[in-house]
């Protein structure tokens, strides 16, 4: 079943254009003052979210759960956490969700439950070896599978945990409450795919394959990775593509680049996969001021198969997990962001972006930046985009995951509940507190990092080949400054970055890209056509540039031509090449040139961002057809605006009779090639001045905006 009144688009791939924002339901909003978020608070903030520009929402587990870690540690599959609200409340959000082109994704935790989940009580009392105690992985002795790591080493001593009841150890990866599944038994497999088809009946988008390497354990191995876990990740890819159109399966494999790539199978395991090894890469490189790793980890990075995507993250809500670096760099990375051992837990450090960058704010856009530039798609973690501060003094990961900063008032907006029923406290620490700290305060203020982060990713979302496209990275002479281009068919975008803290300058071979010139993306402002030799940028401190290569080659040749040809030879009047295709060249290339050589053109010296054609309409006069045009002219750094242009299209053969008629200064020829055209200015249309005027005023009306006609 699908949502009826979606107005999602029927992409396969969307995932690769994707920009995801995930969120932990019980920290974003809470609609009943119980002090811990629900859905219905979350309904309430998709506008929030969808001006935000995220394209796509990761919801945290929400089912029921004894929570002691987190609703990883799940109850029931089947069911909302009634903390959270129920499953209508989590329908009416997902139909809201998608009205607005919004996709979801979900959990799918299918390596463990909770040890309260009836699946674990039944086995517990099973008879041994029986299919409901096969449910989980059992064993007299705690010694097999020695070569297994402890992941959650801070907490625990050992994989195996007993169990009075079942008078037997029981394998777990993660806590000791969390017993792993035991995937050699078919009917824990089929279980599984139940519950992905419960959920993706409602029209969930996609799911997170949680904790996806551990699901089997084989003897003389690190248990991680085993051939068993792609053979069923094949199978349940091949279930759901039979059933469902346009789902996702994101892998979240903390593993290195090889082997991470390896959850993507042929192209039919998972869609998406968690790029893990470049998270504090790109963290040491803005440490380091040195480009290396980034350079590095991308260059062991394997080719992945057609469609598939790599999700890229900053931050998240575990600790900005260590595991996937060299002993020496986790002492660096440790030594340079978590000075306070405190701020340690497990193989990694619990604190958000903005604190592990000192609250700079340059730094702190330098790492979205990074982010929306890596290739794969960028995930945002809830309250990064406002700078939000962390409190690791609270427990295991908490301190990452506390209460969302709306406003200033009583628990930052979040809840109406007393304070000290809130699930979390609300970070009220100084430098970060709620009361500044706040979408409130930053969206009426158009410098705040909210608003740059919305800007950024409407900027990005304007690229294809930012999601899709390849990437080369540039030799240059700067080991500060990481250089690469972004490219998807015609489109290739030039990233710059300054990894460094002072001003620097650097050179690049961009010889191969000769003839064209870098706009910056931001401002539209060309920059100097690249030549054959070496090109060369001065940055500042944590300073960036998107750059989009034009072909100056596009700007020689001002139309067309072939297509007018053909077009008019079809018999298309003139007005519809000037409106289509033949139109947004005519409007780029033919409009700027002429408007520098009319003397009414106000905007002289000043940098033409866009010409578009507003309004038209036809008139006839003595057998000669003309346009009469409203082009809007934008500039970069001044108001735009709006001029009444008559157009006419004179064949060769008349062109000789409009030049006798009218002396030929004030008609601008226009060079076509073969074919000639003529912009005429308005003076020869007094005739029409009475229409014009109709016009105009219709138009005042509809658009209820003045309008400035300068009538030459
Ligand atoms: C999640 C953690 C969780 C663990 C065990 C990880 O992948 O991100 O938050 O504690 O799985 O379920």
């Amino acid at each position: 079943m699908r949502l009826k009144d979606s107005v999602l688009e029927d992409n396969p791939h969307w995932y690769r254009d994707a920009v995801i924002y995930q969120v932990h339901i019980k920290a974003f909003a809470d609609s009943n003052a119980d002090g811990i978020g629900d859905f219905r608070g979350l309904t309430g903030k998709l506008d929030y979210l969808q001006q935000l520009g995220v394209t796509a929402l990761w919801l945290l587990p929400f089912y029921p759960s004894p929570q002691r870690d987190d609703g990883y540690d799940i109850a029931d599959y089947y069911d909302v956490n009634p903390n959270y609200n129920t499953l209508r409340e989590f329908k009416q959000f997902l139909r809201a969700a998608h009205r607005r082109g919004l996709r979801v994704i979900t959990e799918l935790v299918l390596n463990h439950t909770s040890d309260q989940h009836p699946w674990f009580q039944r086995a517990r009392k099973a008879k041994q070896g029986s299919a409901h105690r096969d449910f989980y992985v059992w064993s007299d002795t705690p010694e097999k599978y020695r070569d297994a790591r402890i992941i959650f080493r801070d907490f625990e001593s050992s994989n195996w945990t007993w169990d009075p009841v079942a008078k037997a150890n029981y394998w777990h990866r993660f806590y000791s409450h969390q017993p792993d599944l035991n995937f050699d038994n078919p009917k824990v497999q089929a279980e599984m795919l139940k519950v992905i088809d419960f959920w993706m009946g409602l029209g969930v988008d996609g799911v997170r394959l949680d904790a996806v390497p551990y699901l089997y354990e084989r003897e003389g191995t690190n248990c991680e990775n085993l051939p068993e876990t792609h053979t069923f990740l094949k199978k349940l890819r091949a279930h759901l593509d039979e059933r469902f159109k346009n789902r996702l399966l994101l892998s979240e494999a903390n593993q290195w680049p090889e082997d991470a790539a390896a959850y993507f199978g042929d192209g039919d395991e998972s869609n998406m996969a968690f790029h893990f090894p470049l998270m504090p890469r790109m963290f040491m490189a803005i440490e380091m001021e040195d480009r290396f790793p980034i350079v590095d980890i991308l260059d062991q990075t394997p080719a992945i198969p057609e469609g598939c995507q790599w999700a890229i993250f900053l931050r998240n809500h575990d600790e900005l997990t260590l595991e996937m670096v060299t002993d020496e760099e986790r002492d660096y990375m440790y030594r340079v962001y978590a000075a306070d051992p405190r701020a340690r837990i497990n193989l990694g450090i619990r604190r958000r972006l903005a604190p592990l960058m000192k609250n700079n704010r340059r730094k702190i856009e330098l790492m979205n930046v990074l982010l929306f530039s890596m290739p794969g798609t960028p995930i945002i973690y809830y309250g990064d985009e406002i700078g939000m501060g962390d409190n690791y003094y609270l427990g295991d990961r908490n301190g990452v995951r506390t209460p969302m900063q709306w406003n200033q008032d009583r628990n930052a907006g979040f809840s109406q509940s007393s304070p000290q029923r809130l699930f979390l406290p609300v970070i009220i620490e100084a430098e970060y507190h709620y009361e500044s700290i706040n979408v409130e305060n930053q969206e009426r203020n158009p410098s705040s990092l909210l608003w740059w982060m919305r800007r950024t990713i409407a900027m990005r979302k304007n690229f294809k080949a930012f999601g899709c496209g390849s990437l080369e990275i540039l030799p240059s002479d700067n080991p500060k400054v990481l250089t690469f281009i972004r490219s998807h068919k015609d489109e290739k975008i030039l990233v710059v970055i300054n990894l460094s803290r002072f001003t620097q300058t650097v050179t690049v071979d961009l010889s191969r890209y000769a003839g064209m010139f870098p706009e910056e993306v931001f401002s539209r402002n060309r920059f100097p056509i690249i030549q054959e030799s070496r090109y060369h940028f001065t940055m500042g401190q944590y300073d960036y540039f998107w750059f989009v290569l034009r072909s100056t080659e596009a700007r020689r040749e001002p139309c067309d031509e072939e297509y007018l040809k053909l077009k008019l030879a079809e018999g298309h009047p003139w007005w519809d090449v000037v409106n289509g295709k033949a139109g947004e060249r005519f409007c780029s290339f033919v409009l700027p040139l002429y408007l520098q050589r009319v003397f009414w053109f106000c905007g002289k010296g000043r940098v033409i961002s866009q010409i578009t054609i507003l309004e038209s309409c036809q008139l006839k006069q003595n057998d000669q057809l003309f346009l009469l045009t409203f082009i809007k002219v934008a500039y970069t750094e001044w108001d735009p605006e709006v001029y009444l242009l008559p157009l006419a299209w004179i064949s060769n053969e008349r062109l000789q009779n409009v030049k006798e008629r009218y002396p030929l200064e004030i008609i601008t020829p226009l060079s076509l090639g073969d074919i000639d055209g003529f912009l005429c200015d308005a003076a020869y249309f007094e005739e029409f001045r009475e229409l014009l005027m109709k016009m105009i005023h219709e138009r005042t009306k509809v658009t209820g905006e003045p309008v400035l006609i300068w009538l030459a």
